[in-house]
């Protein structure tokens, strides 16, 4: 019990608490800070081919390479496809980036090593990958698919059914309609639409024509109607384009999906929530250990 009445002790303990309390807190609220900040880099989907490499061969330098200019090019350009061509046919490899047509220059860049980096752990020796982030999709394969359209549904998610409200229903077809019918406005690839506070995206990759990206547009629309039904948001991906919609454009991604046809980062909200509830309790405990310290304290000196 001699901690009780060396004062030198208890004030040393307790500084030494307060610092480490200190260094938690900014932890803790620096991750929440970069929590809040993942809006773009929000993973949606990722995929590997079956088929492996060897580590170590001409085509992994090339993979690696193929890797370094999807990072360097995003920071002048929102789309760009590359080859990088090996000595013998089977070691070229061919990929590219795509980014959300209205980010700036900044967030392409930092979105496309974000999925560089996340892909590189994903597909670990894959002869292929692709990862789409909120913000950009890379895909890199050794068999070429640019400039190829490609139809197959990725990811489709949808919101829970609105019921029988013809006013979401009639704003939603007609956001749908204007990406659909757009001709890129300013964009080549993006669309934006909305009605009322019901919001719309398209984006197709850049390797597709005008007409091929409005006909891939059409297959994702129609997708949204016939297998979402009459939800309050939905997302279709499909390889070569993809349509959301949802209210107020930014859709909680706490929110519980209908159906769900691969994983994703719904988990965000619930993470970024637990880091404050955790800060909450550290608050707490601190209060709770500054005022035992202060009984010690007083005890002590009652004791002499
Ligand atoms: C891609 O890589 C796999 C595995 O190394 C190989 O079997 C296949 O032939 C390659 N495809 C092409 C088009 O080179
Ligand atoms: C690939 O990039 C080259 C050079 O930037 C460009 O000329 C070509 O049209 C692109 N191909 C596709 C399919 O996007």
């Amino acid at each position: 019990m001699f901690f009780l009445t060396d004062r030198n002790m208890s004030t040393t303990r307790r500084a030494l608490s307060l610092s480490s309390l200190c260094v938690l807190l900014l932890t803790v609220i620096s991750t929440v800070g970069a929590a809040s900040n993942t809006a773009i880099g929000s993973f949606v989907f990722g995929g590997c081919s079956q088929l492996k490499y060897t580590p170590g061969s001409p085509f992994e330098n090339n993979v690696n390479s193929m890797l370094t200019s999807l990072v360097n090019s995003a920071m002048f350009s929102s789309y760009n496809n590359f080859t990088a061509v090996g000595d013998v046919p089977q070691d070229t490899v061919y990929g590219l980036f795509q980014c959300r047509g209205d980010l700036q220059s900044s967030d392409c860049a930092s979105c496309v090593t974000r999925a560089v980096t996340q892909l590189g752990t994903l597909c670990i020796d894959s002869c292929g990958g692709a990862l789409q982030l909120d913000g950009c999709l890379i895909k890199y394969d050794n068999t070429t698919f640019l400039g190829v359209e490609d139809k197959t549904v990725v990811v489709k998610k949808c919101g829970p059914a609105v019921g029988y409200d013809s006013d979401a229903l009639t704003r939603r077809d007609a956001v749908l309609a204007s990406l659909g019918a757009g001709d890129g406005g300013p964009y080549k690839t993006y669309r934006a639409g909305a009605s009322g506070n019901l919001q719309g995206v398209a984006q197709c990759v850049g390797d597709l024509s005008p007409s091929e990206c409005t006909d891939c547009l059409g297959d994702a629309i129609g997708r949204l109607k016939t297998e979402c039904g009459p939800a309050a948001w939905g997302d279709v991906f499909l390889a070569k384009c993809y349509v959301r919609y949802s209210e107020g454009g930014v859709r909680s991604q706490g929110g519980k999906d209908e159906s769900d046809d691969t994983n994703n980062n719904d988990d965000e909200v619930e993470k970024t929530l637990a880091i404050i509830i955790g800060l909450i309790a550290a608050v707490a405990l601190f209060i709770v250990f500054i005022s035992f310290l202060n009984k010690l304290c007083e005890s002590g000196k009652g004791s002499k």
